[in-house]
């Protein structure tokens, strides 16, 4: 690794000119800092005419997501591949029967990839390892479905999944799929409150958790966390333990399940159907913040996520059948699920999991992984690679990082500094970088490059096939070039989420009403003149924390449980590492008074309600909160007051 040793200041590889490979139309000349594809990922890429392909796909666009669902299999085929006849309610592959395990599992054992590694694990201590052949695979799915079945769980119930990051977490997401449950995952990182109210709203009836996880070597207590969330869902009937860490936990009689145990009975063995579901039959649902304080439970179909997944991963990472394929997002995430589970299954990948995170017990943790295990496409978030370039060249410098040949970025707008380090240090100034811009609700990239599209620093470049963005102003009017507006999508797309389930009327209000026919996605961007998208952030009540997607009325309610506090206002300000923080305002209750140690308290109790990412920065107390004359607080204005810039039209706030 002899040309990432170096540790001198980014040199620029922008080149003036396309190189003689012209795999964009013609290789247009770009304008700004332009980073153009080699030679070489020109001659590996699968796909090497963007433009063609983009071209026809927007000229037929039912014809395009056909093509990409015929590589799949289906136990019947479509009557309709869109069925467009109740918008905003789009229905994809209707009529179609599938599963979308028979084509992440059971389809490969069918062929040479029965013995490939579907899965490589690896402990955040370094001492385990496991991994899992697709057949490997395919059992302990089995198994692990069997046990589930035995819970009473049949098609169309919902499952909680609430685990650390280790391969039962996708035996079990496999595992609810192949008998049509529906998989409700919550994030390992979330605490009492946010389990509580997901378990309920789902109406789960079973939960799978751990006895724990490990965290920078501590152990997080998530069975505990388990039973105290359970104290307000009493419609649970059963738990299945999963014994990771080995510590003491509490076993309730009847209800909780060592699911070792369970393992050794005859429930488990035996063969297990994978059952055919409609296309449109629910496949998951994943709660996401949105700007109210409940959580949105999104929902996702079996037949239109898998293709869109599939699709996705197949162009925009090009992934092969020697790829070992990385991403470092946690499964309780929607890039977990997109991307560490289902689109690489489908494309038949080896997909890793890390247990740990990037620099325990030191920051060369990752590098050292990509070595070990020979990783060649890595795909992580802006605010990781901002927290490891914090730490020097010398700790990636340390590691052969010669097998990677992608690179890609996701969750939050990457600064252009980090681009590069990204690029240069751990790129070797060779490797593309895959910015790709998307959401829980879109479920697959919607705004992204291929490898052999011309890079800018900061943009996710054009969208995806058959998707066309614009940006329009509050009047839904299309701005001009590099003027920021609001980013909608103008067409459906088989990933597209279908509803938020149990409240229809909040999906058409919430994605559909502000502009009708366009979906609107919650964010501002710009496009210049290239016809690249820049993405600029929320323009909701929407944080992004370490690129976790977060709700300021979360945050709010949280801090108003607490005794002490009367109202409450969360904000997200820049934050050098983790893009944005959270800094909140509170007013105390009549007698209380404010002091340091209470401050400390409230961020630790919202810590303790929804999970240490909410840990705010800061709690600064006021005496007043600035409002509209209808009582809604003016968090735009708290924002600009913390950044010392204009306020904006105050004209609607109170005296
Ligand atoms: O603001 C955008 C930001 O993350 C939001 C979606 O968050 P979530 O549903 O948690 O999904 C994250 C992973 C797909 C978007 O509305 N975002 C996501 N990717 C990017 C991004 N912002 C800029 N660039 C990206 N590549």
């Amino acid at each position: 690794m002899a040309t990432k040793t170096k540790s001198k200041v980014a040199k620029p590889v922008r080149r003036a000119s396309p190189p003689k490979a012209r795999p964009v139309a013609k290789a247009r000349k770009l304008s700004g800092e332009v980073y153009y594809p080699s030679k070489k990922v020109i001659e590996q890429a699968r796909l090497k005419d963007w433009d063609k392909l983009a071209k026809s796909a927007k000229k037929d666009l039912r014809g395009f997501w056909e093509a990409e669902a015929n590589e799949l299999e289906w136990f019947g085929k479509w009557k309709k591949v869109l069925d467009d006849s109740k918008k905003p309610f789009y229905k994809w592959f209707t009529g179609a029967k599938v599963n979308i395990v028979h084509n992440a599992v059971d389809r490969h054992l069918k062929s040479y990839r029965k013995n490939k590694l579907a899965l490589i694990w690896e402990s955040e201590d370094g001492k385990d390892h496991r991994s899992f052949s697709y057949f490997g695979l395919n059992r302990q799915v089995v198994r692990m479905a069997n046990v589930i079945k035995s819970m009473g769980v049949k098609k169309g119930d919902r499952v909680t999944i609430y685990m650390g990051r280790i391969p039962e977490i996708v035996f079990a997401m496999l595992a609810c799929a192949k008998i049509g449950a529906i998989h409700s995952v919550v994030f390992g990182g979330f605490s009492v409150d946010s389990l509580a109210g997901r378990i309920e709203d789902s109406k789960s009836k079973l939960v799978i958790t751990c006895d724990g996880s490990f965290q920078n070597g501590k152990i997080v207590q998530l069975k505990s966390i388990v039973d105290d969330s359970l104290k307000r869902c009493p419609a649970v009937e059963n738990v299945i333990v999963v014994k990771r860490v080995g510590n003491e936990v509490n076993m309730e009689t009847g209800r909780d399940h060592w699911y070792h145990e369970l393992l050794e009975t005859p429930i488990a063995d035996g063969k297990c159907e994978t059952v055919q579901m409609d296309a449109e039959d629910p496949l998951f649902i994943l709660y996401t913040s949105g700007s109210t304080g409940k959580p949105k439970a999104i929902l996702h179909t079996h037949g239109g996520y898998m293709v869109g997944t599939y699709s996705t991963l197949k162009y925009v990472f090009d992934i092969q059948d020697d790829d070992r394929w990385w991403c470092t997002a946690d499964p309780g995430w929607i890039t977990g699920h997109s991307y560490i589970v289902y689109g690489p299954m489908l494309n038949g990948a080896t997909s890793f999991l890390f247990e740990g995170g990037p620099s325990y017990p030191e920051p060369n943790r990752w590098w050292q992984v990509i070595e070990r295990y020979g990783i060649t496409i890595f795909y992580t978030a802006p605010t990781a690679i901002r927290g490891l370039m914090r730490f020097g060249d010398s700790w990636p410098s340390k590691h052969d990082l010669s097998s990677l040949r992608l690179l890609g970025t996701v969750g939050e707008p990457i600064n252009p500094e980090a681009w590069r380090w990204y690029h240069r240090v751990i790129g070797g100034e060779k490797l593309p970088i895959m910015d790709t811009w998307w959401q829980t609700e879109t479920g697959a990239f919607m705004i992204t490059p291929t490898p052999v599209v011309p890079l800018k620093p900061g943009s996710g470049t054009r969208p995806f096939f058959g998707q066309e963005a614009e940006i329009v102003d509050e009047q839904g009017k299309t701005v001009g070039d590099d003027t920021e507006g609001y980013l909608v999508l103008k067409n459906p797309w088989p990933a597209m989420l279908r509803t938020i389930y149990g409240d229809d009327e909040r999906y058409v209000t919430q994605y559909w009403s502000k502009y009708p026919g366009k979906y609107t996605t919650g964010d501002s961007a710009k496009r210049d003149k290239d016809g690249y998208f820049w993405i600029i952030g929320r323009v909701d009540d929407v944080i992004k924390v370490s690129g976790h997607r977060l709700g300021t009325a979360e945050v709010e309610s949280a801090l108003v449980s607490h005794p002490a506090v009367a109202e409450a206002a969360a904000i997200g300000l820049p934050h050098e590492i983790k893009g944005q923080g959270i800094y909140t305002f509170v007013l105390l209750r009549a007698g209380k008074v404010a002091s340091a140690e209470l401050a400390e308290e409230l961020r630790q109790h919202v810590a303790t309600h929804i999970g240490p990412i909410a840990r705010p920065e800061e709690v600064r107390f006021v005496d007043k909160l600035p409002k509209t004359r209808s009582g809604k607080i003016m968090r735009r204005v708290l924002k600009a007051r913390a950044q010392g810039l204009p306020e904006g039209d105050i004209s609607t706030l109170e005296e």
